[in-house]
């Protein structure tokens, strides 16, 4: 049987900031299975990103269930396991690539030189190695797109959680990231990844979940959800089709 990786059941998330509540999760189920690429797609203040903190224990759902390798992900062994790359890449900037690279190393206390080699090829991957040492105040947005990438790589996770990972990257950058994260499937990894480029989404995506005022409307492969519409239907044309109905 294949082991799933996230178990999400009846999910709700309410913001409470004074008198103000919003319902950004309104009971969301899915699971994503051991060695899938699972997209998350849905317009902008759907409650991708909200998913997503619940996912990291960054947030905590009062209702449902969720279970990341069986765990809670507040778990300290759950999160030695997942790599996260945020929304919005704030780090430090008066650091240089590979000094935040060490740091969140020994945040997760990687061997000094398995840190080092890990960091050289990370730093290759993501095409970062001329400015390796340059401050990241100096960086364009998509630069520090792709430290973050390799910050979350840094500690080799089974399950990595990619908010919008291609925000920001040019078309040459954003291929070669898809063929990284495929890369990282074939070696078993686990990825969740939120996007808003939905042909990528298509091309990468075992399964893909459409997300909408915190509520899935669909969950399935891109062949599932486009199989019984017309030929040659997009994820876009069909993701298009299905918000603008509810509109
Ligand atoms: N810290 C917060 N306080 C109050 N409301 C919030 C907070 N963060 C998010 N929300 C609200 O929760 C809802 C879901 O937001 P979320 O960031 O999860 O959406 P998203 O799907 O990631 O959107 P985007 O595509 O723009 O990143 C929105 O209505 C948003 O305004
Ligand atoms: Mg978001």
């Amino acid at each position: 049987m294949q082991q799933k990786v996230i178990i999400a059941k009846n999910l709700y998330y309410t913001y409470e900031t004074g008198n103000k509540r919003v319902e950004a999760l309104k009971g969301v189920d899915f699971s994503v299975d051991n060695g899938e690429i699972f997209g998350f797609i849905g317009p902008n203040g759907a409650g991708k990103t909200t998913t997503i903190k619940l996912l990291l224990g960054i947030l905590i759902s009062k209702n449902g269930e969720l279970a990341i390798f069986d765990k809670s992900p507040s778990n300290s062994n759950t999160r030695q396991t997942v790599g996260y790359m945020p929304e919005i890449a704030n780090y430090y900037r008066y650091l240089t690539p590979v000094e935040l690279l060490i740091m969140y190393g020994n945040i997760f206390g990687i061997d000094k030189d398995l840190l080092h080699k890990r960091i050289k090829i990370l730093l290759e991957l993501v095409d970062l190695e001329e400015v390796a040492n340059r401050l990241m105040r100096t960086f364009s947005k998509g630069m520090m797109q792709k430290v973050s990438f390799a910050q979350a790589l840094i500690n080799d996770p089974d399950l990595l959680i990619l908010d919008e990972p291609t925000g920001g990257l040019d078309p040459v950058s954003r291929k070669r990231m898809r063929g990284v994260i495929q890369d990282l499937k074939e070696k078993g990894k686990t990825i969740f990844f939120s996007s808003h480029e939905l042909s990528e989404v298509e091309l990468v995506s075992d399964r893909i979940g459409i997300l909408h005022k915190g509520q899935l409307l669909a969950v399935g492969s891109a062949k599932d959800l486009l199989g019984e519409k017309e030929e040659g239907q997009s994820l876009e044309s069909y993701f298009l089709k299905m918000i603008e109905e509810r509109v």
